[in-house]
């Protein structure tokens, strides 16, 4: 059974008992601080289990694109050795918002995989939960046996401890009990010789388990005590690739035709065999896996990056460089070459691969690029470790060095010295390694107490678009500590006229008034799993009371104005640049608006200036807005309004449109463009490969640009003397001082030509040396020019030239080649020594060197040592 098939089987069959089908959510997590990538199946329902929003149904099934590499969950530096674990991978999944429980979920996932799929009942195995007694003192989940035992023999249903049978998604949110399936794929010999049941959970690359079952009862708080949740739900999640190993036959998710084809191109394009050589066997399983979860990343939006999720991105595709580099030989970029194959294999059921594949070879290429030079560079700098390094072992603070500021592998750097039969101070390295991640762990320590609950309320309410004063209530509250930051409080309010940041816009700030007075400052608004978070850094007096919530209007404002400049931006390159651009990520802010997206050039001048003629025509055009809310998806997009990938939209959306230009935003906007009074482009420039970024400003920022630049021009009119035309008057300028310059190296050159008929007259001769050392009155270039000249009138020469420039002192020293190889001479070596003279130092070549120094009185002295050298 192909991938595909087995894929669709799955949906289908859920379908038919009445879920309703999803596509993926994105991959890359953008409002919640405890969880960066979805790294299972229920992470993007996170809200319903939790009861901050409502589910469309209450029956829900999908394939989840999940990434396992940060955080609770990650599997990275396992990936490659075995043959079962990913960091991108596809978790089937079927959902029960308080609607069926274990009895269904059971049946169904037992039909599925026996009839359905036709896996032999004698290789199965189940898990259930068998209580705890540490402080959550669990029960036994007899529930779920007793409904197992309808299906399969007990001495099939393993009791698990709370490791392997009870799940959580992360240190905090909902979670229960879980029953895992496993499958037993070992030959019938070999599960004659051993029983299946002592492998479980065994890491037996072919007792491994397919499907997770888990019934969520539970909320893990913050203080870490399980509370119940209001209502239980079924969260499942099935490993795809293994399940498509366990159909397919064959004994590695890498044998299965979700990997076959990128396994065959990585063969064809380095040359080398899967399946004769470990180490390569283990290079290929890491490029094919990895080039998955970054081709994925990328087509959701997140580029590789130095911060945040795009660094763990970074680091997967730099692991995979490297194998290739250490392994396969390869020294050119290769993982950018398999998008091809990736999309074509799995373009169908992720679009989104498809439509960006040249995007991503693209940014994929250039990282590739960068990092082996990165490598080319550490290899350079390690060999110079070794030369310096004395005795058999390479520090570990050195190894550090290498890893931490040019990003040189540890693994590389061990490699590479056991060839040179030199030894790595691993301790000493692991010992810097922690000394570092202590330094960052305490710089991103923060501490999060549960919610103070002051009213029982499920929907907190944005009523912002239309006013920016309302009065409200405090429904919970909780205090956030950070080095960042310090203490923070963070506030959630039955309804709220703030913004919280999202769509590229920034929150908004205000106060809280109470009855009295007194006012509470709000520094940011933010949204978390759907609900919206005020930050203050003190808790208001009155908690309990009702507040008049105020949002400062000049910052919304003027936020507004670089939003709606910024879609009058996207249709202006769009329109200019042409149709192949796309949104790629944009920051909103009072001051100014930036805006990244797809384009394989840089912009012209030309270009951007018709770009800002374009956004100012418009502007000027008084354009109102018009805001259609709650409108299906499908009605925008007939309008013309435009998805973005790895955005996630509801089935209700919200558009903006002024004149031609429509977007899906939940942002706030201007009323009319001419609110937006003008916009200028400041910068223009490449953010990755294909990836270009607009700064722009408007409304006031642009009045305070045009004035500083006025008062800015002013001043130099009246440097130059109030010229009518003041460009003309520096070009002049500009032209007299090349003039000047050209003269006064005219009448350098010729000074040195005198000098030079002097200094023959002044050498004298010593053991049939030709020697002078004298101060001159010239500059280095023209010692320099001096010494090569006498040089190439006489032979036997030593010249010791010193000088004084701009209050610093110079000596050059000459000594012709003959007497460099004869007497062993060596120029370098004398300025060396009386560049102590002068306070300084320098070096050069045995036959000409230069030292600087910034003591211009020691030159006699200098000169009067050099003598003693002959
Ligand atoms: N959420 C469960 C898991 O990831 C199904 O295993």
């Amino acid at each position: 059974m192909k991938s595909q098939e087995i894929r669709s089987k799955f949906l289908n069959f859920f379908e038919g008992k009445q879920h309703l089908i999803v596509p993926s959510a994105p991959m890359v997590l953008k409002d919640d601080p405890t969880l960066m990538f979805v790294n299972s199946g229920m992470a993007p329902f996170k809200e319903y289990f939790l009861g901050n929003a409502e589910p469309k149904k209450n029956r829900i099934s999908d394939s989840q694109k999940c990434l396992r590499v940060s955080g609770k969950h990650n599997d990275l530096e396992e990936v490659g050795y075995d043959t079962y674990h990913h960091t991108l991978f596809e978790m089937l999944g079927n959902w029960s918002f308080g609607d069926y429980f274990k009895k269904e979920a059971i049946a169904w996932a037992w039909e599925l995989l026996t009839e359905v799929y036709g896996i032999d009942k004698d290789i199965l195995y189940v898990t259930v939960f068998e209580g705890s007694d540490d402080a959550d003192k669990l029960k036994m989940d007899t529930e779920a046996y007793d409904i197992w035992k309808q299906y399969i023999s007990e001495d099939r249903i393993l009791k698990g401890n709370k490791k392997d049978n009870f799940w959580e998604m992360g240190d905090q949110g909902p979670c229960g009990p879980c029953s895992e399936i496993h499958v037993d794929i070992r030959s019938k010999e070999e599960r004659a010789k051993v029983d299946g049941k002592t492998l479980i959970n065994m890491d037996h690359p072919h007792v491994v388990e397919v499907w997770n079952l888990v019934f969520m009862e539970y909320n893990r708080r913050a203080n870490g005590s399980l509370e119940a949740l209001p209502n239980k739900h079924i969260d499942t999640g099935m490993g795809f690739e293994r399940l498509c190993m366990v159909l397919q036959g064959v004994q590695s998710n890498y044998d299965t035709d979700v990997f076959t084809p990128i396994i065959r191109e990585i063969e064809t394009i380095t040359d080398k065999k899967y399946g004769n050589n470990e180490e390569v066997d283990v290079a290929i399983r890491v490029i094919s896996d990895h080039v998955r979860a970054v081709a994925f990343s990328i087509a959701d939006g997140q580029l590789p990056s130095n911060t945040g999720a795009g660094y763990v991105i970074r680091r997967i595709l730099r692991r995979a460089v490297r194998y290739g580099f250490t392994f396969l030989d390869k020294k050119e970029p290769l993982i950018y070459r398999l998008v091809d194959v990736l999309s074509k294999k799995m373009g169908d059921a992720f679009p989104e691969l498809k439509a960006q594949k040249q995007l991503i070879e693209n940014v994929i290429k250039e990282e590739e690029a960068s990092f082996l030079r990165t490598l080319d560079q550490g290899l350079v700098l390690l060999n110079r470790i070794v030369e310096e390094t004395k005795g058999d072992t390479v520090s570990g603070e050195k190894a550090f060095e290498l890893y931490d500021t040019y990003g040189f592998p540890i693994d590389l750097t061990a490699l590479i010295l056991s060839e040179k039969n030199l030894k790595l101070d691993e301790k000493g390295f692991k010992e810097e390694l922690e000394k570092q991640k202590k330094r960052s762990r305490s710089a991103s320590e923060t501490s999060t107490e549960d919610w103070t609950i002051l009213i029982e309320d499920d929907v907190e309410e944005f009523i912002g678009y239309d006013t920016l004063e309302a009065n409200v209530r405090i429904t919970r509250y909780r205090k956030v500590t950070s080095k960042k930051d310090g203490e923070m409080y963070q506030l959630v309010f039955n309804l709220t006229p703030f913004y919280a940041e999202g769509g590229g816009q920034i929150g908004d700030k205000g106060f809280l008034e109470d009855i009295s007075g007194d006012v509470v400052y709000i520094l940011d608004t933010k949204k978390e799993n759907n609900v919206i978070i005020h930050f203050t850094k003190e808790l208001p007096e009155h908690i309990n009371e009702s507040f008049k919530a105020v949002v400062n209007n000049e910052h919304r404002a003027l936020s507004s104005s670089n939003h709606t400049a910024t879609h009058l931006l996207h249709q202006a390159l769009r329109t200019i640049l042409g149709e192949h651009v796309e949104q790629k990520g944009s920051l909103v802010k009072p001051k100014s608006l930036r805006f990244d997206f797809s384009h394989f050039s840089k912009v012209t001048p030309e270009q951007l200036q018709e770009i800002e003629d374009f956004v100012n025509a418009r502007i000027e055009g008084k354009l109102p807005l018009e805001e259609e809310r709650n409108i299906p998806m499908e009605k925008a997009i007939e309008e013309g309004a435009m998805a973005l990938f790895g955005e996630k939209y509801g089935d209700t959306v919200r558009t903006i449109r002024f004149g031609n230009s429509i977007e899906l935003c939940g942002g706030i906007h201007v009323k009319n463009t001419s609110d937006i009074w003008h916009f200028k482009i400041v910068s223009e420039g490449a953010v990755a490969a294909g990836i270009r970024r607009i700064e722009g400003i408007t409304n006031k920022a642009v009045k305070d640009y045009f004035s500083e630049n006025n008062a800015a021009y002013l001043e130099m009119k009246g440097l130059l003397n109030n010229a009518k035309e003041p460009v003309k008057a520096l070009e002049n300028l500009q032209d007299e001082n090349n003039d000047l310059k050209k003269q006064i190296e005219g009448l350098l050159k010729d000074k040195a030509k005198n000098i030079i008929g002097e200094l023959k007259n002044e050498l004298t001769e010593i053991n049939g040396v030709h020697f002078l050392a004298k101060k001159l009155d010239l500059d280095a270039s023209g010692i320099k020019d001096v010494c090569f000249d006498l040089g190439s009138q006489f032979d036997n020469l030593v010249l010791l030239f010193g000088a004084e420039n701009d209050g610093k002192a110079i000596l050059s020293c000459y000594i012709s080649k003959e007497l460099v190889a004869s007497k062993g001479l060596n120029a370098g070596a004398i300025v060396r020594e009386l560049g102590k003279h002068i306070q300084g130092g320098g070096g050069g070549q045995p036959f000409f060197a230069t030292a600087g120094g910034k003591n211009p009185a020691g030159i006699e002295a200098a000169l009067e040592a050099a003598k003693g050298y002959l």
